[in-house]
């Protein structure tokens, strides 16, 4: 079973980009660890960051024909104001995760409302890294249910 892992812009820069935030794990990091996982689970995981709208929504559109049952997806800035995105998502119609390494509902307010939310089968936020985790551990337990 193959899931498309998809982070958004800005996430190339984890490991320096606001520790206090986001955690001192790399993007390459979190994607050995889902992978791994995957393995662990009898899933083969595959990566992909974009810091532009539309190469995000290409890569989902790409989906498709690529034999992949699912999506997580850290949306990143996006998750806050883009309505292509998650178009994308209801027009593939691939189950999707959300996740966020922050807690995005314990900060400014303009981080709580997501557009991705009401597409996906549901959104994990708060535990750095492990939001992934826990992510992909629930979208394969639904997949193989
Ligand atoms: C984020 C939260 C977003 O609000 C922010 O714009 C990001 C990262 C997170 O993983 O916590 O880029 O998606």
């Amino acid at each position: 079973m193959k899931i498309l892992v998809l982070h958004g812009p800005n996430l190339n820069l984890l490991g320096t980009r606001e520790p206090e935030i986001y955690g001192s794990e790399t993007l390459a990091d979190i994607d050995r660890k889902l992978l791994d996982l995957g393995r662990e689970l009898g899933a083969e995981v595959v990566s992909f960051q974009s810091n532009h709208e539309g190469v995000l929504i290409d890569r989902i559109h790409q989906a498709r024909t690529e034999d992949v049952a699912g999506l997580i997806i850290n949306p990143g800035g996006l998750t806050h104001t883009s309505v292509a995105l998650r178009d994308a998502i209801s027009a593939v119609g691939l189950p999707a995760v959300e996740v966020h390494l922050s807690n995005v509902h314990a900060r400014e307010e303009f981080r709580s409302h997501s557009y991705i939310a009401p597409v996906a089968l549901g959104q994990i936020c708060g535990f750095g890294s492990a939001s992934y985790v826990l992510g992909l551990r629930g979208l394969l337990g639904k997949l193989k249910a």
